[in-house]
């Protein structure tokens, strides 16, 4: 075509070849499904595909997943993307060749010269108003076509052509200015106000294209009355209608009623009760935003019956105040919401859900927007509990240096915010919002980018912890990404995917079948006193029997129970307290039943299954087992029982002795600990001792105290104890523990074989 010939006649009239470039775009497949139904022949390019590419090729779009000049040869017209650069192939043949090409938004507006134009426009709630416009219309027989900048579950698509309809209700983008390539026969202003600073100057440049449009409406103008900006542009126009809750209003709300999910409402046209409405989308905002609707589809004639009886029905888009999750005890919510504005209207919002707390995670949108907007940004999460602000998602913009998510996490707490964190590794986003939760949390995603992701992996996640948690009971405990670190006497190591403290041997052997039958691994845990976990934490369960019936010691006679929970130190002082002697050992050894059990652990020349007769254990299906210590194969520092099952409580023989005995050999015990053994943070003896000399005296001839790597250091008081400095990771850790290995081996012929039991993921993306 010629590049001014009448682009409404070519687009709705005729039938032509046309080629988008960057089709897979929101906006833009939105265009191509239109131009496939107003018949044309349609070819597109984009780097990626998408459902709605897909979608679109079996409505008989022609896809190409690069750009190349010779695949839109043949098109007569190219639509191309505000994201394409000048140098795109395509774009740039179709320059150099005299062909006509046209952005989105004129293409849009062409299409939308085929019909009476309604056009959506405002920084805040267009898709949602838009959605909610084209269904009321629908649901009032006017057949309207529409164009909608999200997938709308409710409308079946972004966008239809309807034959048998007169208007067509469209989003229009303010963004980079093209709203004022629209001649709509109506507009609905919904709000303006300081957005995308990247393009406008300031806010009078702003104003200018919203007025150019007014000027170019050639019907009424609908605007909100609450909102300043949009009033002092819109008040003085005698084709004016104006909703809002404020009393001038010409349509107003009263008696508005904010329900968890819904609000309630009267609608008056000045003194004239319309009826009552009921919203199935939350907020004061969207009650704003369906008066806009139902002052203009009265306008067009639908009767107040027909537009309520549609807003009741009228469904949420995705990502706006999108429910991912609901349960008594938990409600996970996905916002798009990246303007200052939008996240205050979202956290109001949510709080008003009434659960206990709000927990949010926001990922900023735009490094410039990051920038320009960041003291508002820092004023809006007042009614947010807790924050976690992880990096920019930049869209199509060069990072900007200095601006990053910290930038927003300051600014929230220099107005005095208490809960607010950086995280900026967004794959970790869930681990610190998720290890956060308590009963009756609401959790926020906010951002426009993909942080909605990180939420997907709480609910996911969560939908196996409310099972777990009625495994449990009210007793037991589960908490989500519970970091290892805190449950080693290393400190070191990541999360655990899931962190159960069952408290009954009962809820224990439920825990293990439910792990088994749903596939999930199982990973025991005791006071963490022998294990090294490394950085990516630990997939699965982890479960923590502690408290209750694990904790319990009973002494009978010269016999002493303990659950696997209990505390050997504590063993061995119930034992003085009862006259009884042989478990002094126990004092110097800083685990529970459970791990000594497992490693067949020893201090003092003593090892642990010398004094056990007998244990009590539940098999890989929960089935509980009692076992004498003659049905017992044990080796040092090795229990091969405990691989494959789980210990429940041990039995151990002590013998009666005089009190001041085993005071004199506790404190031996304590003296040796004392004075050969480290007190910074570690896990034990590292190594086994080898057969020709035990390992700390080995590293201590080596010349290795003292060596570190990072924060991992072997102890200069014994050779076999690696201490964690502070911050130590368990890679610094297994690093140290392989140069000693290979030390040990090259000058004195010696396998060192690890005692700490070292578990885990390396990569630390898995939990
Ligand atoms: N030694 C050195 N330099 C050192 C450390 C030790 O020369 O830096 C010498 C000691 O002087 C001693 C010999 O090496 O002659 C053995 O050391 P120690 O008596 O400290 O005992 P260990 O064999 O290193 C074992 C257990 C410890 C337990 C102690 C005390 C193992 C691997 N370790 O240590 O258990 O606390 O005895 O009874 O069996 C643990 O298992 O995690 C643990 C700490």
């Amino acid at each position: 075509m010629t590049k001014n010939g009448d682009l409404g006649q070519f687009l709705t009239a005729e039938r032509h070849r046309v080629h988008l470039i960057g089709v897979a775009g929101s906006g833009m497949s939105g265009i191509a499904g239109l131009l496939l139904q107003l018949g044309h022949e349609v070819s597109g390019s984009d780097k990626l595909d998408s459902q709605e590419t897909a979608r679109l090729q079996r409505l008989g779009l022609k896809f190409y997943r690069q750009h190349r000049a010779e695949d839109a040869q043949e098109a007569e017209l190219i639509i191309f993307s505000s994201a394409i650069k000048p140098e795109n192939p395509i774009l740039k043949a179709a320059r150099d060749g005299g062909k006509r090409t046209v952005r989105r938004a004129e293409a849009l507006a062409a299409i939308i010269s085929g019909k009476r134009g309604i056009l959506i426009v405002g920084m805040h709630g267009k898709t949602t108003t838009s959605a909610m416009m084209a269904h009321v219309l629908r649901e009032g027989g006017l057949h309207p076509s529409h164009y909608v900048g999200a997938e709308i579950p409710i409308l079946g698509t972004n966008s239809h052509w309807d034959n048998r309809g007169e208007y067509f209700v469209a989003e229009g983008d303010e963004s980079d200015g093209t709203i004022a390539l629209y001649h709509p026969e109506l507009t609905l202003v919904l709000n303006i106000e300081e957005e995308h600073l990247d393009f406008y100057a300031d806010m009078a440049a702003i104003e200018k294209v919203f007025n150019q449009l007014i000027g170019q409406t050639t019907g009424k103008i609908f605007f909100c009355a609450d909102d300043p900006h949009a009033a002092r542009i819109c008040r003085s126009l005698d084709r004016a209608i104006c909703y809002g809750l404020s009393e001038s209003a010409d349509y107003r709300a009263t008696d508005v009623e904010l329900r968890n999910f819904n609000s309630t409402f009267n609608v008056y046209r000045d003194k004239e009760k319309l009826g009552e409405a009921v919203l199935n989308v939350p907020g004061e905002h969207n009650v704003r935003n369906a008066l806009g609707v139902i002052a203009l589809a009265t306008e067009l004639g639908v009767s107040f019956d027909k537009i309520a009886k549609a807003l009741t029905k009228f469904q949420h888009a995705r990502r706006r105040f999108e429910i991912k999750y609901d349960s008594p005890r938990f409600l996970l919510v996905d916002d798009y919401g990246h303007h200052p504005t939008e996240i205050k209207a979202t956290l109001r919002t949510a709080r008003s859900v009434g659960r206990k707390r709000v927990l949010t995670m926001f990922q900023p949108h735009r490094y410039s927007r990051t920038k320009l907007l960041r003291k508002e940004f820092g004023r809006a999460f007042g009614d947010a509990d807790r924050v976690v602000i992880t990096d920019v998602y930049g869209s199509n913009e060069a990072p900007i240096p200095g601006v990053s998510g910290q930038m927003i996490a300051d600014e929230i707490a220099a107005t005095g915010h208490r809960g607010v964190s950086y995280q900026p590794r967004l794959e970790w986003v869930h681990r610190d919002v998720g290890n956060m939760l308590e009963e009756g949390d609401l959790v926020l995603s906010l951002g426009a980018g993909n942080i909605h992701e990180q939420l997907a992996k709480i609910a996911a996640d969560l939908v196996i912890a409310e099972k777990i948690k009625e495994i449990v009971g009210e007793d037991g405990d589960i908490r989500l990404y519970e970091p290892l670190s805190k449950h080693t006497t290393l400190r070191v190591g990541g999360p655990a995917q899931f962190w159960v403290e069952p408290r009954t041997e009962k809820s224990f052997a439920e825990l293990i079948r439910f792990c088994r039958r749903e596939n999930i691994p199982l990973f025991v845990i005791g006071r963490g006193s022998n294990l090294l976990v490394r950085d990516g934490g630990i997939r699965g369960v982890v479960a923590h029997p502690s408290g209750g019936e694990f904790d319990k010691i009973d002494i009978d006679g010269n016999e002493i129970t303990a659950g696997v929970g209990a505390k050997l130190k504590e063993i061995a002082y119930a034992a003085r307290g009862a006259d009884l002697g042989g478990l002094e050992w126990m004092e110097g050894i800083p685990g529970a039943v459970g791990g000594a059990l497992r490693m067949n652990a020893g201090a003092m020349g003593a090892q642990t299954f010398e004094t056990v007769v007998g244990i009590r254990y539940l098999d890989s299906e929960g089935n509980p087992h009692d076992k004498n210590r003659d049905q017992l194969e044990v080796h040092y520092r090795h229990f091969p029982l405990l691989q494959k099952n789980f210990a429940v409580s041990a039995t151990f023989r002590a013998r009666p002795a005089k009190r001041d005995q085993i005071e004199a050999r506790l404190h031996e015990s304590q003296e040796k600990r004392r004075t050969t053994q480290p007190i910074a943070k570690s896990a034990g003896c590292i190594f086994k001792n080898p057969q020709t000399c035990p390992a700390g005296k080995l590293v201590d001839e080596l010349g290795l105290k003292n060596s570190a790597v990072g924060k991992a250091r072997v102890s200069e008081v014994h050779g076999n104890f690696i201490v964690n400095d502070g911050g130590a990771t368990a890679t610094e850790m297994l690093a140290l523990i392989d140069q000693i290995k290979t030390e040990a081996k090259a000058k004195r012929g010696i396998e060192l074989e690890t005692e700490v039991q070292i578990v885990g993921e390396a990569d630390p993306g898995i939990v």
